[in-house]
């Protein structure tokens, strides 16, 4: 239950507020003098107060109330204060509210509106308590995570990206192979990095292959090595990268283009650790983590035959998957800023016009975004302008009000339950508060 503390000379105003107040389930405690009410206050568990203006019968300056007025808020900074006062008095009150006072009540005052300026300003405090703790809480899971972990100058603050990120320091420490999949720029290649940075063989080489950017051949060639005149144009022998990553991790990008031959080999290291160079005999055998990554639908390709069922099984003992960047909207702002270097910041256009865009590019279109706008940005204020992003809007793309439709209907699938509809649009819940709240659609607003 609230507790309001009533700071007043006039005992029968502190009846009339506890009478009132208690019919809505508020409880009030009183002070008859300033003094009384600030060590009231030092006890604690006091939600607002409800203060006179005039003290001492022989003067109604309002300036007892004034600086009264002071004294609570220099001790409790966030503490609601209604001032009550005479009329004759308003100034003064209108004073205190731009020094921050909450509100501020004419004698008479009328019931209703007072009920519902305190029930707001308890609610209030109320949602501001449950925000500040869940910032708190976020900020030493993220401490934590930064100061137990290396992760390679990672910027994240959603939900979601924190779930990757702790399960990849998690898995790091194993030596199992793991798929990362994940959109194009979404941040795979560095996931692989954090992978391998927090891994037993940190020390060890980080090796990439892009197993999309050479034809078959060359492709064997790289990944395992070739002798001498093993194919046209192996001018002389030479490693491969499994050898080159002997003893750290071989990352494997782009693992969907891998060609059927390759496919074939690479599972037969996976199995045995052992391979043969191209055009050799020899068996060589290495020590490699593989950590692959891919943005293509593995599963379906498996079902077109284009990749391996058991290859995949291999490679995928734990699957890390990396979320849009627009499925994880509340790391645009800081990464962007983060971008943008600093020096620079993001006006309240820029940011809500970074919140709308669709970011199909992901982080890394959002990176060469936030590059341009740092070069064509005149001053340090970079604006909604300086973003070039596509106009926002339905004349632009329809899809804000796809959106909105999107949003209104899994809401009212879940009978206006966030948490549940954030669920089913993959959201977080406070990321479907904000897009209802850029939507405009009010809260329990569901039909
Ligand atoms: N959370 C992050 N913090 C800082 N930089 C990031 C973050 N995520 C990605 N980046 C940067 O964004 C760019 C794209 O990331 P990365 O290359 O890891 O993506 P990718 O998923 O491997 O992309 P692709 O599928 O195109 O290979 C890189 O410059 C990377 O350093
Ligand atoms: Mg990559």
């Amino acid at each position: 239950m609230a507790t309001v503390l009533v700071i007043d000379d006039n005992a029968s105003i502190g009846t009339a507020l506890d009478v009132l107040l208690s019919l809505h389930d508020i409880r009030t405690v009183h002070a008859a003098a300033p003094d009384e009410g600030v060590a009231r206050l030092e006890a604690g568990d006091i939600d607002l107060v409800i203060q006179d203006m005039n003290f001492a019968a022989d003067t109604t300056s309002g300036e007892e109330g004034r600086a009264l007025f002071h004294r609570i808020r220099a001790r409790h900074p966030d503490l609601p204060v209604i001032l009550l006062t005479a009329w004759t008095h308003l100034d003064m009150a209108v004073d205190l509210v731009k020094a921050g006072a909450a509100d501020y009540l004419a004698k008479p005052w009328d019931d209703q509106r007072l009920v519902t300026t305190v029930k707001n300003l308890l609610e209030l405090g109320q949602a501001t308590r449950e925000l500040q703790k869940k910032l708190r809480r976020e900020r030493r899971r993220h401490e934590e995570l930064e100061h137990q972990y290396d992760l390679r100058g990672m910027v994240w603050r959603d939900a979601a990206t924190e779930r990757v990120l702790a399960l990849a320091c998690q898995v790091a420490k194993a030596d199992l192979p793991v798929l990362i999949t994940g959109p194009n720029g979404a941040g795979k290649e560095r996931v692989a990095a954090i992978i391998q940075a927090n891994s037993g063989v940190r020390h060890g080489p980080f090796v990439t292959v892009n197993c999309g950017a050479l034809p078959s051949e060359l492709i064997e060639a790289e990944l395992f090595g070739a002798e001498a005149g093993a194919y046209t144009g192996a001018g002389k022998s030479r490693a491969g990268k499994f050898e080159a990553a002997h003893g750290g991790t071989l990352f494997l990008d782009e693992i969907g283009n891998l060609p059927p031959a390759g496919q074939v080999k690479l599972l037969r290291v996976l199995e045995t650790g052992r391979f043969q160079r191209l055009g050799s005999n020899e068996e060589k055998q290495v020590q490699v983590r593989v950590v692959s990554a891919t943005n293509a639908d593995l599963r379906a390709m498996i079902k077109a035959g284009s990749f391996r069922e058991d290859l995949f099984y291999r490679l995928n003992v734990i699957e890390i998957a990396l979320p849009p960047l627009a499925r994880r909207p509340d790391d645009i702002v800081p990464l962007a800023q983060h971008f943008l270097g600093a020096g620079k910041r993001l006006d309240s256009g820029a940011e809500a016009a970074l919140l709308r865009h669709a970011w199909p590019g992901n982080v890394r279109e959002l990176k060469n975004t936030m590059q341009r706008a740092s070069l064509l940005a005149r001053g340090e204020t970079i604006t909604a302008t300086d973003l070039g992003l596509p106009a926002a809007g339905p004349a632009a793309s329809g899809e804000p009000e796809l959106d909105r439709a999107a949003v209104e209907a899994a809401l009212a699938r879940h009978g206006g339950v966030v948490a549940q509809a954030a669920g089913e649009l993959g959201l977080s819940r406070q990321a479907l508060y904000r897009r209802m709240e850029r939507l405009g659609i009010a809260r329990g607003a569901a039909s």
